[in-house]
């Protein structure tokens, strides 16, 4: 029996049968990647032990498949508020995903421009993002809004402190 062999489930009025009926319900316009609808055979062969356990094919998975590929962050509802936010971490990367001020949700590096300092270390809720090394301070929406003590540096200021963003999708918080 192939293990993507189709099943008759019970339907019931008004209620999408599939996620692709699902979409079709969406007022919203749904990303091209959400509607490739595939059911390649795999077969029924193991997959190797050490497949779950390589260093060399976790390297290949976040370069051909992380760093790439939409994801899930969090629901909307993870974000009611200004400031809300939830820290994503995949691979060696690790984002930000944060609602602003004016409503939009969007995905930041979470990394500081200066020295690289994790400015987010866990979920919550915050007036702007402040970083806890030198403190250097961003809008919600990723303009630069405080540059403190900027005459003590020895080494320069980058010339773009706007906080580096990643493409993010509305629905559910979504990020690439
Ligand atoms: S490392 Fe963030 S302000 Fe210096």
């Amino acid at each position: 029996m192939s293990t993507h062999e189709s099943v008759d489930r019970p339907t019931r009025p008004g209620v999408p049968s599939s996620l692709q009926e699902l979409y079709d319900l969406d007022t919203r316009p749904v990303p091209d990647a959400l509607r490739a609808d595939s059911h390649p055979d795999f077969g029924l062969t193991g997959i190797a032990r050490d497949r779950y356990l390589s260093r060399e094919f976790h390297q290949l998975e976040i370069e051909h498949v992380w760093s790439r590929t939409w994801q899930m962050a969090c629901r909307e509802e993870h974000l009611p508020d200004a400031g809300s936010h939830v820290v994503y971490d995949v691979g060696d990367l690790s984002l930000i995903v944060i609602r602003g001020h004016d409503g939009e949700i969007r995905a930041f590096h979470n990394s500081c421009l200066h020295r690289g300092t994790q400015l987010r270390m866990e979920d919550g809720q915050v007036d702007r993002l402040r970083c806890p090394f030198h403190g250097f301070t961003w809008e919600l929406d990723g303009t630069m809004c405080e540059l403190p003590v900027r005459g003590t540096f020895r080494t320069s200021i980058p010339t773009r402190t706007n906080s580096p963003r990643r493409r993010s999708a509305p629905g559910a918080a979504s990020c690439s």
